[in-house]
């Protein structure tokens, strides 16, 4: 398509030849003969450039070439002055002109001027659209980068997190087997003494006392071992709709009492998983007793079960799976009293509790943890105070027709 040049002179005349010579070097040629009209002619046919004459009855040059600029930056203007002035050639370039001629010009002065400015027009329109490609380009790198960089930041922290775990629970393993033993005489010994006194001996109150302490150090030893990992239980293809069921039906009467309604919720089809079933029923009860410990008022536990493939999100990042590998998803919403945000990044921290002493010991959450990421699983939490908390548990399908091998 040729390029469409405006021509602007009150001398009729003049406005036929220079349409003439243009055409002739052919290009597309409109016309105006008076300030007002030039305007109206670069909006409605968007021309190229404008050649334009500086000595106008409505208005001057100048001000039809300011007006053309705030229109239109790609609409390039050449100034054509009467003979003389290098001031008037001066104001019109910082004006926004690209060129002037002076009047009287030759036919080939004009075609150089025009094709020159129309050459540095179509260059420097290209430059303009690369330069705002190559911004969008960087805007939309750096929201990548960013991103990528949160993501990364936050398998890195798990992936601490995880290390220090891991000497922790070396350590808690270690300690849990040298308490044990002494714990067991000391239950001996109160066994004994309490067979040898009397009904009405006071001491039977402290021996009581003494034992049931004993009883709960014996709780936390139990959690510290499962939580060390030191006795790792078998694993074998379990269908876990029915470990949650065992869980559930052993704390049926806490729910009861605590007036809790259970919803269980399932897709057809759940695959089987890999997994020690005595260990995933330690994780859904610790799972609903926390649920039952956040709603004193009773409330509502909905579980459900669902298939699904794996996705790119950092989640999956530390395991890097294929993309495509299937993934049963556990997820146990409560609708409780919720937990704040700086709590949330706490709450797999061995011993991290904000229950009183009798009731909690801050194990409950870490054993979860540990068990899930032993499956080749994660677990998550969405929470916001006074609006319950979501636990998602992800664990690798065992594949379809794959072959297992009892140990
Ligand atoms: N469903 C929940 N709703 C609200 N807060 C929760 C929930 N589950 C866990 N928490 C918070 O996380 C903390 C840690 O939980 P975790 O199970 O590890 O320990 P615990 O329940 O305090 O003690 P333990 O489980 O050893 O008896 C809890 O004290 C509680 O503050
Ligand atoms: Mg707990």
């Amino acid at each position: 398509m040729p390029e469409k040049i405006l021509v602007v002179d009150d001398e009729q005349d003049i406005v036929k030849v220079l349409s003439k010579i243009l055409e002739l070097a052919g290009y597309e040629v409109i016309s105006a003969t008076s300030g007002s009209e030039a305007m109206q002619s670069v909006r409605a046919g968007n021309p190229h450039l404008v050649l334009l004459d500086y000595m106008m009855p409505d208005m001057t040059g100048l001000e039809v070439l300011k007006k053309i600029k705030e229109y239109s930056e790609e609409t390039y203007v050449v100034m054509v002055t009467g003979r003389g002035s290098e001031e008037v050639a001066a104001s019109v370039m910082k004006a926004g002109a690209s060129d002037y001629v002076i009047k009287p010009f030759v036919r080939e002065q004009i075609i150089k001027v025009v094709k020159d400015t129309l050459r540095i027009r179509g260059a420097e329109i290209t430059a303009r659209n690369l330069q705002q490609e190559v911004q969008e380009l960087n805007r939309d790198l750096e929201h990548k980068v960013e991103e990528r960089t949160k993501d990364l930041i936050e398998t890195q922290d798990k992936l601490i997190q995880q290390t220090n775990l891991a000497s922790l629970g070396e350590m808690s393993g270690g300690m849990a087997h040298e308490i044990r033993n002494p714990l067991n005489s000391i239950a001996l010994y109160s066994q004994i003494m309490m067979d040898e006194i009397t009904e009405e001996d006071p001491k039977r109150e402290y021996l009581t006392k003494i034992m049931s302490d004993v009883d709960r150090i014996n709780a936390i030893v139990t959690n510290l071992n499962l939580f060390s990992r030191r006795i790792r239980r078998e694993k074998r293809p379990i269908d876990l709709l029915s470990t949650i069921k065992t869980s559930l039906r052993t704390l049926s009467t806490q729910f009861m009492k605590n007036n809790i309604n259970v919803e269980l919720d399932m897709e057809p089809e759940i695959p089987e998983v890999l997994a020690s079933a005595e260990e995933m029923e330690e994780v859904f009860s610790h799972l609903l007793v926390n649920a039952v410990h956040a709603m004193p008022q009773g409330g509502d536990i909905a579980i459900r079960l669902r298939k699904m493939k794996g996705n790119s999100k950092a989640d999956f990042l530390r395991d890097a799976p294929p993309a495509q590998r299937e993934y049963v998803e556990i997820s146990l919403k409560d609708s409780g009293v919720g937990i704040e945000k700086d709590a949330l990044k706490k709450i797999f921290i061995p011993f991290y509790t904000t229950k009183s002493d009798w009731e909690g010991t801050g194990l409950g959450l870490s054993v979860v943890d540990r068990v899930i990421n032993d499956h080749g699983g994660i677990i998550n939490v969405e929470s916001e105070p006074g609006k319950g908390a979501t636990f998602i548990i992800r664990l690798p399908a065992l594949e379809s027709g794959a072959q297992f091998s009892a140990a």
